[in-house]
């Protein structure tokens, strides 16, 4: 058990990534509370981990406001005991260009994407800080290394996150804190069918040109949570302002 003892905020806890997430860690041991806008989902995820004999909470928020972030860490704080790890892994995607965004489209992209990352970890800083460090892993994409089509808000937004990560491991890393960003290719999750969607395309066709890379297939959800497992856990002690690819080789 890699995360006996840990105690876990993952936000976006009830979508694809963030759930395979939530079980991964509960599963290492781990206690979770799994944060998401969607209360219903989120509950669900919390349900599952406590079936399978794990400690889970489920915790309805908007990561995007900061009295929702305060109050997710005050809860964690006091259900769990602790906090040592973190999982900053909501996200959401508009296909558009910078033509077709609105200012509010790029402001919410932006919200949910980084300005929620830069509340989480002013908030829960301090508390790691405190207990004498931690492990903060924040979802990028390969959208965040290299550039893609029809998803301005969404690039801009997730290059922000790779920095941003390299700058809080600077910063942080004297407090003991390691602070990573993991970037997915394209995982089958409900955000990639929204964008065939989004791209009026056909849903069978977007998701065969998404497994066009050299391991010829999508992620699975599991495959990203195995990753951030790793992170946030001692077997990568000496990891920190790292940009993890997990893609199948898709930006190779
Ligand atoms: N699926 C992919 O191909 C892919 C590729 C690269 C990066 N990512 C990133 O992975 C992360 C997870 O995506 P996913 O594919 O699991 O998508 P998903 O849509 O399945 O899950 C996202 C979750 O975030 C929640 N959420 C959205 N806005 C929120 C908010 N304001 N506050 C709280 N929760 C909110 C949603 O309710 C949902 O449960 C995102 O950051 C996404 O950008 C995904």
């Amino acid at each position: 058990m890699r995360l006996e003892g840990k105690k876990a905020i993952v936000t976006g806890g009830a979508g694809g990534i963030g759930r395979a997430t939530s079980l991964a860690f509960a599963a290492e041991g781990a206690s979770v509370a799994v944060v998401d806008l969607n209360a219903d989902a989120a509950q669900a995820v919390a349900d599952e981990i406590r079936a399978a004999g794990g400690t889970a909470v489920a915790i309805a928020a908007d990561v995007s406001s900061e009295p929702d972030i305060e109050r997710v860490v005050a809860t964690a704080q006091q259900e769990l005991g602790g906090i040592d790890v973190v999982f900053n892994n909501a996200g959401i995607i508009r296909r558009t260009t910078a033509v077709e965004t609105s200012v509010e489209e790029w402001d919410r992209v932006f919200g949910v994407n980084v300005r929620a990352i830069f509340l989480m970890c002013k908030h829960v800083v301090p508390i790691m800080a405190a207990a004498g460090g931690g492990s903060i892993v924040n979802t990028g994409s390969g959208w965040g290394l290299k550039g893609g089509g029809q998803a301005i808000s969404y690039c801009a937004s997730k290059g922000a996150v790779v920095n941003m990560t390299r700058a809080l491991a600077i910063d942080h890393g004297p407090q003991g804190i390691r602070v990573n960003s993991v970037n997915p290719g394209d995982v089958d999750t409900g955000m990639l069918r929204d964008e065939a969607r989004q791209l009026g395309q056909d849903q069978a066709g977007f998701l065969a040109e998404a497994a066009e890379r050299p391991l010829n297939r999508m992620g699975q959800p599991s495959e990203i949570a195995a990753a951030v497992v790793w992170l946030a856990s001692d077997d990568s002690s000496y990891v920190t302002g790292s940009a993890l690819v997990v893609d199948g080789g898709g930006i190779a």
